[in-house]
């Protein structure tokens, strides 16, 4: 069905999504949101955080999309409060990465998402309803969305960020596995490499790209173009795309616009 899926996050960081998306489905459509103007999100309160998303779900049903890809850690914690209020299917980021642990045996597992998400206890929780015995550590940042956000990819501060939040990890628990659970932090996944290479990186875009790819083809949703197009909306600044889609080789961009 040839209407595009939507993707939204609050900023540039659910771009990693896109970028699985456009592996996986390379023949859908795809129209992002990403709300720079107001991010990170993980720095606010739950009650700002579901506003601004229902303000980006409202943007998303005037488009007529056919499902949206909750391209956010942040926003995903709060599934429960608006997945039901749309009359498409609305997938987070959460879940899939949950499932995956669990099918792949990890034991021991470091969770780095932003404040917001650590204190919501979302990964922790729905890990241990599938293995309770399943060592889990988290760290939750509060700067590091935001200098990515700013563009800061590899600078001076950024590097010092990134290693003192795997040096906290290390000390509470030594875990051989990291989930980068803020959408933003695969952007910098060199990074977190150069820093810990022996780290293996748990990056959820993927199996959220997976889930929703899933999910159209058992519904007949699939697009039947040969190459699906990128439009992009922000409530930012438009310029900081154009160094991300560089970076993440990002394919048939046709339009990067202010949001109405
Ligand atoms: C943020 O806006 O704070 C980061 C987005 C995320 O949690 O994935």
């Amino acid at each position: 069905m040839n209407r595009c899926i939507g993707v939204l996050d609050s900023g540039i960081g659910g771009l990693t999504v896109v970028k699985e998306l456009q592996k996986q489905l390379p023949g859908e459509d795809i129209l992002y949101f990403g709300d720079n103007k107001n991010c990170p999100y993980g720095n606010r309160s739950g009650e700002d955080i579901l506003a601004l998303t229902m303000n980006m779900l409202e943007f998303m049903k005037q488009n007529n999309v056919k499902a949206v890809a909750i391209a956010c850690n942040t926003i995903s914690t709060l599934i429960d409060y608006y997945k039901d209020k749309f009359d498409f299917s609305i997938i987070d980021i959460t879940k899939p990465t949950i499932d995956y642990i669990i099918n792949m045996n990890i034991y021991d597992i470091a969770i780095l998402g932003t404040e917001f998400t650590i204190k919501t206890g979302k990964y922790e929780k729905l890990l241990h309803e599938k293995n309770p015995n399943i060592r889990v550590i988290n760290e939750g940042s509060k700067l590091l969305a935001g200098l990515i956000d700013s563009g800061k990819f590899d600078s001076p501060e950024t590097r010092e960020v990134v290693k003192s939040h795997i040096d906290n990890l290390m000390k509470k628990g030594n875990a051989d596995n990291l989930v980068l659970a803020c959408t933003h932090f695969p952007i910098i996944e060199d990074v977190f490499l150069d820093i810990s290479p022996q780290l293996n990186i748990i990056n959820p875009a993927f199996q959220q790209a997976k889930a929703i790819s899933e999910y159209l083809s058992s519904n007949n949703l699939l697009n039947d173009k040969k190459e699906g197009e990128l439009d992009i909306y922000t409530s930012g600044d438009t310029k900081i795309y154009s160094n991300v889609i560089e970076r993440l080789n990002l394919k048939n961009v046709n339009s990067i616009k202010n949001s109405p």
